[in-house]
């Protein structure tokens, strides 16, 4: 019987669909300023591409910033617990998530169940969060998918010394302006992300395995800054961002079988 799990975040929807406690299938879409018509989108979008109509899935669960947002939800789980839920499901070995969004980046502690057991978020500031690329590549004329690939191949790296993204900002266009290859700033970006989620993470207690979760996960750069900085291997599951929503189907699957 399919459920599905649907993650409304700050910068994307995501939705997953299972069938029996597999994955069937996923979709990914930027959200609009309308979280509503996101949802509903996410969700057509994904039914269209499995060839499955919504009748056809009976329970669903909604998570994320926009999880009251998702009307044809059961119920809204947050996503702290789905994350937990959707990591232990993945890579049963997780201790330790860290989630950079587009909005928030979070470091949450689980026990073997996926239970929370602790938590820290940064969510009143852009740096150390996928925002802050976001902004860098605009500036910087890039993608943000290719920012990890580029600040690879860096030779050495610039110092990006503002903690704040509109300081940070002026800083990269200080060093555009001084012909700086783009690739040393970009490695620069990376290392000041990744110094602001490793202090982040510090203030809970990190046990392996730790996975990295969230879109920003996929920048390869990242994932390797953070395990320097934190003296440990980073996990990533092969999709990163769409564990939130993985953990709110197996949500939804619980309903079914009466568990909630
Ligand atoms: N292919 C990619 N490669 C590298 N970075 C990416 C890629 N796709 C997205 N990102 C980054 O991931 C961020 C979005 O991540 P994600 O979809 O996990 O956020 P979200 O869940 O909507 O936000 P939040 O959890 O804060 O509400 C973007 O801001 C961008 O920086
Ligand atoms: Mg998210």
């Amino acid at each position: 019987m399919y459920v599905a799990g649907i993650d409304v975040g700050a910068a994307t929807a995501k939705c997953v669909i299972m069938d029996d406690g597999e994955i069937v299938g996923y979709e990914i879409i930027p959200v609009s300023y309308d979280l509503s018509e996101s949802a509903k989108r996410v969700f057509n979008a994904t039914l269209k591409k499995l060839g499955i109509s919504a009748d056809e899935i009976k329970s669903v669960v909604s998570t994320g910033y926009g999880r009251y947002n998702v009307p044809f939800a059961k119920k809204q789980v947050t996503e702290i617990s789905c994350h937990g839920r959707g990591a232990i499901f993945l890579i049963p070995s997780t201790r330790t998530i860290i989630d950079i969004g587009g909005q928030d980046t979070k470091v949450i502690a689980i026990n073997e169940r996926g239970r929370v057991l602790d938590f820290v978020m940064n969510d009143k500031c852009a740096a150390g969060t996928g925002r802050f690329l976001e902004v860098m590549a605009r500036v910087l004329d890039v993608k943000v998918e290719e920012m990890g690939e580029i600040a690879l191949r860096a030779k050495k790296k610039v110092k990006i010394s503002s903690t704040c993204t509109v300081f940070a900002e002026s800083e990269v266009i200080n060093h555009l302006v001084h012909k700086v290859p783009r690739e040393d700033i970009i490695a620069g970006l990376v290392d000041a992300i990744s110094s602001r989620v490793a202090a982040l993470a510090q203030r809970v207690t990190i046990r392996p395995d730790v996975i990295l979760t969230g879109g920003v996960a996929k920048n390869e750069a990242v994932r390797r800054s953070l395990s320097e900085k934190l003296g440990l291997e980073i996990l990533r599951p092969k999709e990163p961002q769409i564990v939130g929503a993985i953990g709110a189907a197996l949500f939804a699957r619980d309903i079914l079988q009466g568990k909630r």
